[in-house]
């Protein structure tokens, strides 16, 4: 198995017979065969493959995010397929353009600072994830986020299944306004003071993508049975092949974080006095852990509670606007993070024993 590639096999798409078209914009990607394939994964997949295997080989755990932990979208979808029945629009329109928006932003992975990836360790990276992260992959994920060049990316895809499913929908004008004057997330606190900062922000960048990149796994599900669905949307095929593709592209970030993450886990970092050791497996860890409590525990919190004021707002302007609302509460399941503040998380890890 090859363990080493270069930047431009990293890159590369395959051969594809038919490209994919979003609305009117060329995408990346396209379709061999009947089948969809994603961008960049000539070589990528292969590579995380062999990557993964190694650590295998190694009988080294692969980092995991255990499903309990994820939070279903808000508003559920009984809740977005009843407001759709009811004629309320706007804030499915504004949820699916605020993902849009969002994966958009996903470029910015490629600003992200890379320390001396060799000197960062105690241990050898020659043939792993961790030594190609600025050799492609993280220069791949961007582009599959925010598109490349000509070829739009999950951006342009989410717009078109927004389009597709809910009939090219009126634009709320506030959409980026309020995105502006949403909350500022506070600063992060230094959990090893010891370790250069560059490092440190690294992996809590990379921990913070994995986590986010694997929540989002339940957006795709709920995109596909509410964008799917032939009683609230027209063009509902279409609509929902085109999230399946989106969804389809993630699994190569999900498994190069976690591989890449789990590498580390498995070395030692080398402190700023170039003395100091710390373990992988402590600092990954923790940045995972802190990463988690805010990403699917605090934040979801805060978003339900913006989202819902905003749905009942939209509910407000309607005829029999407490039969809506009510009936709206009703279908909420509620969530609740499963543990409390000062409670261990469990062991996010599992045996690289089988390929998943
Ligand atoms: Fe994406
Ligand atoms: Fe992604």
């Amino acid at each position: 198995m090859r363990l080493e590639y270069t930047r431009d096999e990293l890159l590369t798409s395959h051969a594809y017979e038919e490209p994919l078209i979003a609305g009117d914009v060329l995408c990346h990607g396209g379709f061999i065969g009947s089948g969809y394939v994603s961008p960049r994964t000539l070589h990528r997949l292969p590579a995380i493959g062999a990557w993964q295997d190694r650590l295998r080989r190694e009988g080294l755990p692969l980092l995991n995010l255990p499903t309990e932990y994820v939070p279903p979208h808000y508003p559920s979808y009984e809740q977005a397929k009843y407001l759709l029945q009811e004629g309320i629009t706007d804030p499915i329109t504004r949820s699916l353009t605020i993902i849009s928006i969002v994966e958009g932003f996903g470029a910015r992975i490629r600003d992200l600072p890379l320390p001396d990836l060799h000197a960062t360790f105690v241990e050898d990276v020659g043939g792993t994830a961790i030594a190609h992260l600025g050799g492609g992959l993280v220069e791949a994920h961007a582009r599959d986020e925010a598109g490349h060049r000509r070829e739009g990316g999950h951006k342009q895809m989410w717009e078109a299944a927004r389009d597709l499913g809910l009939s090219k929908p009126e634009l709320p004008g506030d959409i980026l306004l309020r995105m502006m004057m949403g909350r500022r997330r506070p600063e992060r606190r230094r959990e090893f003071p010891e370790l250069p900062a560059v490092t440190e922000n690294l992996v809590a960048f990379l921990t913070g993508v994995m986590i986010i990149e694997i929540v989002a796994e339940d957006v795709f599900e709920w995109a596909k049975a509410l964008l799917g669905d032939p009683e609230v949307c027209r063009q509902n095929r279409a609509a929902a092949a085109m999230v399946a593709h989106i969804q389809q592209d993630e699994k190569a970030h999900v498994e190069y974080l976690r591989t890449a993450l789990s590498e580390m886990r498995a070395r030692t970092f080398v402190g700023a006095d170039g003395t100091t050791h710390v373990p992988g497996a402590t600092v990954v860890d923790r940045l995972f852990e802190v990463g988690l409590r805010g990403i699917v525990s605090t934040r979801p919190r805060e978003d339900r509670e913006r989202l819902r004021e905003e749905i009942h707002a939209a509910i407000e302007d309607r005829a029999e606007a407490s039969r809506i609302a009510s009936r709206f509460e009703e279908l909420d399941a509620g969530w609740t993070f499963p543990k409390g503040e000062d409670e261990k998380l469990d062991l996010l890890l599992e045996t690289a024993a089988a390929p998943r």
